[in-house]
């Protein structure tokens, strides 16, 4: 409502500007913020042992709602400060991952809710037949970033990664059929539907499920290797592929930053010679930045690597707020192929073009401040593993917010077990990577500051050096 066109005289931007409304969003703001700023670090479990054993028992009823166990004893309160998050059992953790992404302005951020506030009167949920205006301001605010030389041109909303994956797919499909094959990576990670179950490299997860061998799963770039090694290998199983099955090939999907992969990424030349390739072929470059947007240290990944004029379509979500597909004047589908009762909520819009206004303030480039946050999570760790955790951190890896580091051998015990002290001892992190392992951070470096990234590796540090004196002493 508040961003709506001076020209719209609509009762709900009446509202939007009353001074009632306003004087009463300043006044929920303002309590929010005060609750929010009691939350300034890391903290244990409040109160008795009987409130911690409700809590206990809390997470034992939702466990057997949910017929799993949680990955951590986590239910969270609703409130938190920038990096920090409260949990139903009064203690604060510092979240370096955010639900795997997802809150990079952090926790209980005033701007995005004031954003919420404001679509207060809206209908929850916006779809095809119903969008709202602001699924308009959200795709205008998308395509005006896309930068010089790109093709891109459409954005259709929709509710996951998954999703947007699935129909980025279908039009590709539909526009080169009768080919239906994709060329994929290993070690990538596309989404949990049937299809995308198949794109993604991990066969444990689709264990019981049918394959009907449409993909191929092309070698990655490896470092060991090098440019040279990794490009004849991957350009020849795809040349040998293509010859295989000529015009069967229809989409070579790629994420440029491997995300659940271990964030393994290439040199520039390794794309583009592949993106040539497939080219040459007819084939689509589908380009997967679910997990990267926003966060390599340009607001695409395909501008970090300054492939702007190769990419076909494009896939976004996660610190989004709102997922989407985005591709250019020839993917655009005929009518009938895609549609959905909910592309999105009306305060995931909202958010999602807050987002892209506030990145647009001084995140990105050399001197931005993802880079300059990056660099210090990467200095912080080296001088761990070469000090206190000398032998037991390895592996010290990032691309803007994405950091990753491998702790003692990086077996997935060894990774589980140091994820499992980190939370106990206040930090939230992640695995990723298929042997070895390694934990991920996707950090909030939005709400976050350099003594935010001190105290994170600090705990890391001390909960792997006391691993390591209790391996010691066994
Ligand atoms: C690269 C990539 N693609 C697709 C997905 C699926 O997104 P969602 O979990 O929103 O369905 C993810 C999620 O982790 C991802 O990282």
């Amino acid at each position: 409502m508040a961003s709506l066109r001076p020209e719209f005289h609509t009762e709900a931007q009446c509202l939007a500007r009353s001074e009632k409304f306003l004087a009463a969003k300043k006044e929920l703001i303002r309590s929010l913020e005060e609750s929010s700023a009691k939350i300034r670090g890391v903290r244990p479990a409040s109160g008795t042992e009987g409130a911690r054993q409700a809590y206990s028992e809390l997470i034992t009823r939702y466990v057997s709602e949910r017929g799993r166990e949680l990955y951590f004893p986590f239910l969270g309160s609703g409130i938190g400060s920038g990096p920090y998050v409260e949990l139903m059992d009064g203690s604060v953790k510092m979240d370096l991952i955010t639900g795997i992404g997802i809150n990079f302005f952090g926790h209980s951020n005033p701007e995005m809710i004031s954003e919420m506030i404001d679509g207060i009167a809206a209908d929850p949920m916006q779809g095809n037949l119903q969008p709202g205006v602001e699924a308009h301001e959200f795709s205008e605010a998308l395509l005006s970033r896309l930068g010089g030389g790109s093709r891109l041109r459409y954005v259709w909303p929709m509710c996951s990664g998954t999703m947007v994956n699935e129909v980025a797919l279908k039009i590709i499909r539909q526009k080169r059929a009768p080919a239906t094959r994709v060329f994929a990576f290993e070690d990538c990670f596309a989404g949990r539907s049937t299809a995308m179950q198949e794109l993604t490299d991990n066969p444990k997860y689709r264990e019981g499920q049918p394959v009907y061998g449409e993909v191929f799963h092309l070698p990655f770039y490896s470092k060991t290797a090098g440019l040279e090694r990794s490009l004849t290998l991957s350009l020849g199983r795809m040349r040998e592929e293509i010859k295989r099955y000529p015009n069967r090939y229809a989409a070579l999907m790629i994420e440029l930053v491997q995300g659940e992969g271990g964030f393994n990424f290439a040199p520039r030349e390794f794309y583009v010679a592949l993106f040539e390739e497939a080219k040459r072929a007819g084939i689509a470059v589908w380009v997967d930045e679910i997990q990267t947007f926003g966060r390599t240290g340009e607001l695409f990944a395909y501008q970090k690597f300054n492939l702007n004029e190769w990419v076909d379509v494009v896939t976004v979500g996660k610190m989004l707020q709102a997922c989407a597909v985005i591709f250019s004047e020839e993917y655009n589908p005929k009518p009938g192929l895609v549609a959905g009762t909910f592309t999105g909520s009306t305060a995931a819009l909202r958010t999602a073009r807050k987002t892209l206004e506030l990145l647009s303030d001084g995140y990105f480039g050399a001197d931005g401040k993802i880079e300059r946050l990056s660099s210090r999570f990467v200095r912080n760790l080296n001088a761990l593993a070469d000090g206190e955790c000398k032998g037991m951190i390895s592996d010290v890896r990032a691309i803007g917010g994405m950091i990753a580091f491998s702790p003692f051998s990086g077996t997935m015990d060894e990774v589980k077990s140091s994820l499992l002290r980190f939370f106990d001892n206040g930090v939230i992190a992640f695995q990723c990577g298929h042997g070895p392992y390694s934990v991920r951070l996707l950090p909030p470096l939005g709400a976050m500051t350099d003594a935010d990234v001190d105290v994170a590796c600090r705990i890391m540090g001390e909960c792997i050096s006391a691993i390591g004196a209790e391996r010691r002493l066994s």
